[in-house]
């Protein structure tokens, strides 16, 4: 008897949704390509740490002791590690909540608000898993205008049909590398109307210039439906560890507890963000070097004549005469993994994380030549 999953209903519907398709590690370039020497700037990770501290601390959960070892079940709601970012934000711990990295926050909003259908505006250009996880929990997806270089409020507002429930918005976002001013994400925040949740995702807040910075957790107090989302991932360098948090009221909170799978959060990854996120320093020196490989890169691409687009995060957009999907197999050929974004409506772009300064030279050797004449 010849079965098909696709007549089990709900099924069919998924095969529609697109695959996330993740930066290629390096790993798999050496073993396609047989390269030794190979440099990845194609999943916006932090190259510069994790620290010595934080390493030292998830060798000691590794040796084990009476309240912590492998053999044991972790804290499952990460209760020490929330209190430590509740102190950093100015916040009661119960109004934040971790996930297994911040996608996984992501897919527990979308799964909350979705059972019944309902749909989600998310501007063009966005991170991929806004649209996957609102998709995979069952709400439909509404494209807000927006460009490689501007967000746009008012198209978000107009956007909005009666049966959407979640706005989400990359503040700054991926891959435009573009962030709301000050005055913009207010208008968004008291004009969306108050029974949808605004997500706003500040998964590279901590690369911006925090005097400067509009940080949306400003607005947690003015709006219940306000859900902010921030990664371990990126400036603090834990991404293999998978841990990221959301900020947001105590009610918000406690409904996303209830959609979150006991102990989501690891042992190793609580206990190295527990350290990491009390090190400013870090943080500080991380930002600095960022923003020492973008004037760096911005110089350099201007003898290339490249257009570049956004100024914020850890990567930049670089649009070029050639297909996306032609220059990164080019790239990859000399041993470089960028990420190519025909994906996300951007046929022409690639988007390139900062590396350290070798790692940007080794880029500009194989992409120079290519570019010339090209950009
Ligand atoms: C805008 C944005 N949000 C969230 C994430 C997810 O981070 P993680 O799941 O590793 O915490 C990423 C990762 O690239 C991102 O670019």
């Amino acid at each position: 008897m010849s079965t098909s999953l696709s007549s089990v209903p709900g099924f069919e519907r998924l095969s529609g949704i697109p695959l996330y398709v993740p930066g290629k590690p390096i790993q798999e370039v050496q073993r396609e390509l047989g390269l030794s020497r190979i440099v990845k700037l194609a999943s916006n990770e932090n190259p510069w740490g994790p620290t010595e501290a934080v390493k030292a601390r998830v060798t000691s959960v590794v040796a084990g002791s009476e309240f912590e070892g492998l053999g044991l079940y972790p804290v499952s709601d990460g209760y020490y590690l929330r209190k430590r970012i509740a102190e950093r934000k100015s916040l009661t711990v119960d109004r934040v909540v971790l996930g297994n990295g911040s996608s996984e926050i992501l897919e527990m909003i979308a799964k909350a608000a979705f059972p019944g259908g309902g749909s989600a505006v998310i501007p063009r250009h966005s991170f991929a898993i806004y649209g996957i996880a609102t998709q995979t929990a069952g709400g439909r997806v509404i494209e807000s205008r927006a460009s490689a270089a501007e967000l746009d409020v008012d198209d978000i507002l107009r956007a909005v049909a009666e049966d959407t429930r979640l706005v989400y918005l990359g503040h700054p976002n991926n891959p435009t590398g573009i962030r709301l001013e000050r005055t913009a994400l207010e208008r968004l925040v008291r004009n969306l109307r108050e029974d949808i949740v605004l997500v706003v995702d500040q998964a590279y807040a901590e690369y911006e210039d925090p005097t400067e910075y509009p940080d949306a957790a400003a607005y947690l107090d003015q709006r219940p439906n306000l859900l902010v989302l921030h990664t371990f991932s990126k400036i603090h360098a834990l991404a293999a560890m998978r841990i990221g948090y959301g900020l947001g009221s105590r009610e918000l909170m406690g409904l996303l507890e209830r959609v979150r799978s006991p102990f989501n959060t690891n042992h190793l990854a609580q206990a190295a963000a527990e350290v990491a996120v009390q090190d400013l320093a870090f943080e500080a020196f991380s930002r600095l070097k960022n923003t020492e490989a973008r004037t760096t890169f911005v110089l350099e691409a201007a003898k290339h004549r490249c257009q570049l687009s956004g100024t914020s995060g850890n990567f930049v957009l670089l649009e070029s005469a050639f297909p996306a999907a032609e220059l990164f197999k080019e790239l990859l050929q000399r041993g470089v993994i960028v990420r190519p974004m025909q994906g996300y409506g951007l046929p022409n772009h690639i988007r390139v994380t900062f590396g350290k300064p070798e790692e940007m030279q080794a880029f500009w050797n194989a992409a120079g030549p290519l570019l010339d004449g090209s950009c």
